[in-house]
């Protein structure tokens, strides 16, 4: 063992010098100032992780560098997203009196670093002192802008994870050891001699813990529970704003599969993990973090300089790709049960799965997933439409993309083609008014997104219920959802062509123009943002068309 050690060692400081020159070119970090000297240090940003943890190749070919991989993706870029910069502007311009607590709050799970050192002393966490990204030379800056970068997720430890407190941002990280001595935890045991070559290039020791492996780490961040401020500043309740971990553990996947092993797809090779002399690996996870916001890293790529992106062009447009590739192959799936005309009027049950381990859309409030069904007749002329969406990003007959104090209510039976089943979440505040402001919301007034598989409706807790017609919709259960399609063909002649598809839309028209009415920056930014790319902002999951004969 000692002899190995010492081989180890001698390669390492071989190739330190001669193949791998990156190997000290960590980046400098900016300046301190006087005051931030007592400051904790906990973190670094991920370009002190980078330069080993990329170039990472299979033998098959397969490019699985961490690094890339993780800067090209949404965590990576939650402090430069122009939405989420748009979205706190709002809350504390609705809320002015309690900006500090908001931009604080906003900043716990979107730029975590630099929020997490300041709580550590005794501080409040900022948002906008820390932008534009890219302007300001700080190393709290640099920190804020990482956001959910290594040394985050990496040193989250596990004392707290699945209870209650560790929601919401409630991670437990290591506060009192110093720089140099700081453990980075990883479900792989690092020989000793790796372990040095590590520490000398980034203050940081591997430990090996299998904690890193839970859903419950990524439940910190992704169950989300806020505070709404009522009309005279005081706690006017709660909302689960994003409770993709609870809805999890409420479904049939919580004893099959973890957020890692969906998010995070395993490797088929075995690889190294560190392109300074990492060890064959079997096992490996990929850092893509694939979910469903392909419009924001998109809109991240397009305006790129603008919001200070460092990933590249063609990684931010691999990991949209992917992003789509998930959406349409791994989300949902889509039948036609039935489908008959019985004399004046087609009849046709759609029926729709949820492949995904939480509801569909689950997550930001603003994501939603619809049925379009189409019929044409025998020259291909349409005769009904429900869900079309329009360039604006807007769907017809949506009484809520017309009028931001209605709503679609959930469907069991749709016959005019104003009707759309929208599956969805939609927020009230004290007065019962649908909002789309995160600190207005009391409660649901509808959350009819469909169930993950496993999911019982009748037990499941007040955090993770259905609300509206869905409740009492008997064929509205775990996994799946079935609409009864009766349309009107009174005259006309078949065969008749029907095609649905379930769509879906990150961030939906009427949560992206209810921001037109604050005259700030961020705020004229980001719809100016959205309507010039509104044309892309929806995507097809899955289709399915069959054709129906006359009798
Ligand atoms: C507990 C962690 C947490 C806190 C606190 C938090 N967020 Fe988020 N936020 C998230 C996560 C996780 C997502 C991504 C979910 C998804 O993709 O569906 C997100 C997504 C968003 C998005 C959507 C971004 C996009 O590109 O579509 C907006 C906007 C947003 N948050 C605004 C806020 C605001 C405003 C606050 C403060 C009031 C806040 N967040 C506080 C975790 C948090
Ligand atoms: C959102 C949290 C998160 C972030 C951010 C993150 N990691 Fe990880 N990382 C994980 C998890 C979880 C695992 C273990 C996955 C498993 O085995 O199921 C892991 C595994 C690893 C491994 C072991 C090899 C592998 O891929 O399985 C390395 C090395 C690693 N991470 C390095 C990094 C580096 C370097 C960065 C920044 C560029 C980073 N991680 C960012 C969560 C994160
Ligand atoms: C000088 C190169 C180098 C740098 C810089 C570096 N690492 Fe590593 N890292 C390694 C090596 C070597 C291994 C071990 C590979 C092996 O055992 O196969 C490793 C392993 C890991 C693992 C897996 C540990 C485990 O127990 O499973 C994680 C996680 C990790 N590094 C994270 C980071 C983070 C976070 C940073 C930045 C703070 C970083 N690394 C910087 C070289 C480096
Ligand atoms: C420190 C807080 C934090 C932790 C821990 C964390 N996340 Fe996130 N995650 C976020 C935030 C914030 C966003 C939203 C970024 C945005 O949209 O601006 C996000 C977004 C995502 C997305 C959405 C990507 C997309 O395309 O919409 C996925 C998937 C995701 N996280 C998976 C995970 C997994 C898996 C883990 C655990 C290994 C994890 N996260 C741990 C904060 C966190
Ligand atoms: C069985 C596979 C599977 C498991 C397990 C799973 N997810 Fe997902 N997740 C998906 C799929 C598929 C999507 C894309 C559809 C969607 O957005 O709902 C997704 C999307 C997401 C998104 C992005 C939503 C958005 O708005 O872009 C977040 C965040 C997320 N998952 C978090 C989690 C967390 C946290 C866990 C663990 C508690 C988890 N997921 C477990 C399959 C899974």
């Amino acid at each position: 063992m000692s002899g190995k050690l010492f081989l180890v060692i001698l390669v390492a400081s071989a190739g330190l010098t001669l193949v791998h020159p990156l190997f000290f070119s960590v980046p400098p970090q900016a300046p301190e100032t006087a005051s931030s000297e007592t400051d904790p240090h906990l973190f670094t940003t991920g370009a002190a992780c980078i330069s080993c943890h990329s170039n990472l190749i299979t033998p098959s070919g397969e490019d699985i560098s961490i690094g890339t991989d993780w800067r090209a993706s949404m965590m990576a870029n939650s402090a430069r997203d122009p939405y989420w910069q748009a979205a706190v502007r709002r809350e504390t311009m609705d809320h002015p009196e309690a900006q500090d607590l908001i931009e604080d709050e906003c900043a716990a799970c979107h730029m975590p670093m630099s929020r997490f050192e300041a709580k550590t002393s005794g501080q409040k966490g900022q948002v906008f002192s820390h932008l534009p990204v890219g302007e300001n030379t700080h190393r709290t800056d640099d920190l804020a802008a990482d956001g959910v970068s290594c040394t985050v997720c990496h040193q989250i430890a596990a004392e707290n994870l699945g209870a209650r407190e560790s929601f919401t941002a409630g991670f437990a990280i290591d506060t009192e050891t110093p720089m140099e001595q700081r453990a980075i935890f990883g479900p792989y045991e690092v020989d000793e001699g790796l372990s040095t070559v590590m520490h000398s290039a980034s203050g940081f020791r591997q430990v090996e813990s299998r904690h890193i492996q839970q859903s419950e780490l990524c439940a910190t961040c992704h169950t989300l529970f806020t505070e709404a401020i009522g009309p005279t500043g005081e706690i006017a309740g709660e909302l689960p704003e994003q409770v993709p971990y609870l809805e999890w553990l409420h479904s049939a996947y919580r004893e099959e599969k973890s957020c890692q092993s969906c998010h995070m797809p395993v490797v088929q090779d075995t690889t190294a993990i560190s392109s300074v002399l990492g060890e064959e690996r079997t096992g490996v996870s990929r850092h893509v973090f694939q979910g469903g916001n392909f419009f924001m890293l998109r809109m991240l790529n397009r305006y790129r300089t603008e919001l200070g992106v460092e990933a590249l062009p063609n990684e931010l447009e691999a990991t949209a790709r992917q992003t789509e590739y998930h959406l349409q192959t791994n989300t949902a799936r889509i039948s036609i049960e039935s489908a008959e005309r019985a004399q004046d009027a087609l009849h046709v049950e759609v029926r729709l799965e949820n492949l995904a381990g939480h509801k569909l859309p689950t997550g930001y409030p603003s994501r939603r997933s619809w049925i379009r069904f189409t019929v044409r007749d025998r020259n291909g002329t349409p005769v009904f439409e429900s869900g079309a969406i329009r360039p604006t990003g807007e769907i017809p007959g949506n009484d809520n993309d017309t009028d931001p104090a209605r709503y679609e209510p959930h469907y069991r039976e749709i016959t005019q083609s104003d009707q759309v089943q929208i599956y969805e979440s939609v927020m009230v505040d004290t007065q019962d008014q649908v909002t789309t402001g995160l600190l207005q919301a009391v409660r649901y007034v509808k959350d009819n997104r469909l169930l993950p598989r496993g999911f019982d409706k009748a037990s499941a807790s007040e955090d993770i219920a259905v609300h509206g017609r869905a409740r009492e919709d008997a064929d509205f259960v775990g996994g799946t959802d079935a609409v009864r399609y009766i349309v009107d063909v009174s005259g006309q002649q078949g065969p008749f062509a029907v095609r649905a598809s379930l769509w879906y839309q990150p961030i939906g028209y009427r949560w992206a123009h209810n921001l037109k009415g604050y005259d700030a920056p961020e705020t004229n930014r980001f719809v100016e943002f959205y309507d010039a790319m509104s044309d892309i902002s929806g995507i097809s999951l899955a289709t399915v068309e069959v054709v129906v004969p006359d009798p």
